[in-house]
């Protein structure tokens, strides 16, 4: 749906050129909700407004619905962003307009008649859930209800994409999550297919089917939400994933760790003492691999700390373990673990 080769932008600062984006390929299917995360300046932004060509990239080419845009004439380029709609952090409402007024703008822009811009706009409003507000101005709305006249608007001229930049920021958690439980309606009920850009990963746990990790203007890290949360590759995207499912193991835990090393020394002393991090998903959640281990490798297994939680319907956990017994059967365990989809880090403390 959505193809980006290549793409880089260099602003003209103040001080010299800006080069926010450095070479971003990106692949977006059709139907798919595909999250863009990274901190503040990373080049979200930029990039989000390089699909419709809001930002002109310096180099690359931007490709969606098979036309690449960068090719386009004026004319052909507005019609070609019809099919792209866009949702602002701060909902860019007219205050002179009323809600209806503010979701048929595009349409009037393009042309439409009364009679058709109503036909249109009515079931829009129902569909974001602000049809009893239809005559209210946007200083007697909230910022979420805000936030759904911008979707509404967004989805105006039946577009094919929906671009969201930082969409939910100014909003509080609850009404976060209404906003995003709307945009996966559309993305389902219209087979639209969403980027969304953040920087909270609890926005891309709650809706995104893939992502990507925006860092210094490159996509450092991308995949399956569930396989990053599991898998994460670089320090970056474990940091973010680290603000809503922190990995650091608390202070009594490594106490604990500690003392069973020391008890282990006295008790079996060819033994080995391991503190492993499991990491599961999906199927592997489900099977009982931890009696498996203790039963067949006859290893020692005190679970220390976990978590488990869920991304749209698939469980993943996290789990820290000491293990203990002969070093042979600790690796043999390691193996069996690996062999049935737990993803396994060694944690190293010391004693
Ligand atoms: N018009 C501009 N002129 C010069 N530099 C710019 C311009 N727009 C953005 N930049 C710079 O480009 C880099 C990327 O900015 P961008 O707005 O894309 O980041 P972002 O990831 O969206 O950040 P935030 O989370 O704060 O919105 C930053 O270093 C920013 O200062
Ligand atoms: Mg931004």
């Amino acid at each position: 749906m959505i193809d980006l080769r290549g793409i880089t932008q260099t602003y003209r600062g103040p001080q010299g050129p800006v080069e926010a984006l450095k070479g971003i390929d990106l692949h977006i299917t059709p139907g798919e909700v595909f999250g863009i995360i990274g901190k503040s300046g990373a080049g979200k932004s930029s990039l989000v407004r390089v699909i419709n060509l809001l930002n002109r990239p310096t180099t690359g080419q931007v490709i969606v619905d098979g036309r690449d845009l960068t090719q386009l004439g004026d004319a052909q380029l507005r019609e070609a962003r019809r099919d792209i709609g866009m949702v602002f952090q701060h909902f860019n409402l007219l205050s002179s307009r009323t809600v209806f007024d503010n979701a048929a703008l595009p349409l009037e822009l393009a042309g439409m008649n009364k009679a058709a811009i109503r036909e249109r706009v009515n079931p829009l409003l129902e569909l974001v859930g602000l049809a009893h507000l239809a005559d209210r101005y946007p200083a007697q709305i909230s910022g979420g209800q805000k936030q759904r006249v911008g979707i509404a608007r967004a989805l105006a001229s039946r577009p094919k994409v929906l671009l969201s930049d930082e969409a939910t920021s100014a909003l509080d958690p609850e009404t976060t999550r209404s906003i995003l439980d709307l945009l996966r309606q559309v993305n389902r009920e219209l087979g639209l297919t969403v980027v969304l850009i953040t920087h909270q990963m609890q926005v891309i746990k709650q809706v995104a089917d893939r992502v990507a990790v925006i860092e210094a203007g490159r996509i450092v890290e991308q995949g399956r939400v569930l396989e990053v949360f599991t898998r994460p590759q670089q320090a970056i995207t474990k940091s973010l994933i680290d603000e809503i499912l922190p990995q650091e193991l608390p202070v009594s835990v490594l106490d604990h760790v500690r003392k069973l090393t020391r008890q282990l020394a006295t008790t079996a002393p060819g033994h080995a003492g391991r503190l492993l991090r499991l990491s599961y998903s999906g199927d592997s959640a489900y099977q009982p691999i931890l009696s498996q281990l203790i039963r067949e490798f006859g290893v020692d297994m005190s679970i220390l700390h976990g978590q488990v939680d869920e991304i749209q319907d698939e469980t993943f956990g996290s789990l820290a373990v000491y293990a203990s017994g002969e070093p042979m059967h600790l690796r043999g365990a390691v193996e069996h673990l690996r062999a049935g989809g737990v993803a396994v880090e060694e944690v190293t403390i010391e004693i």
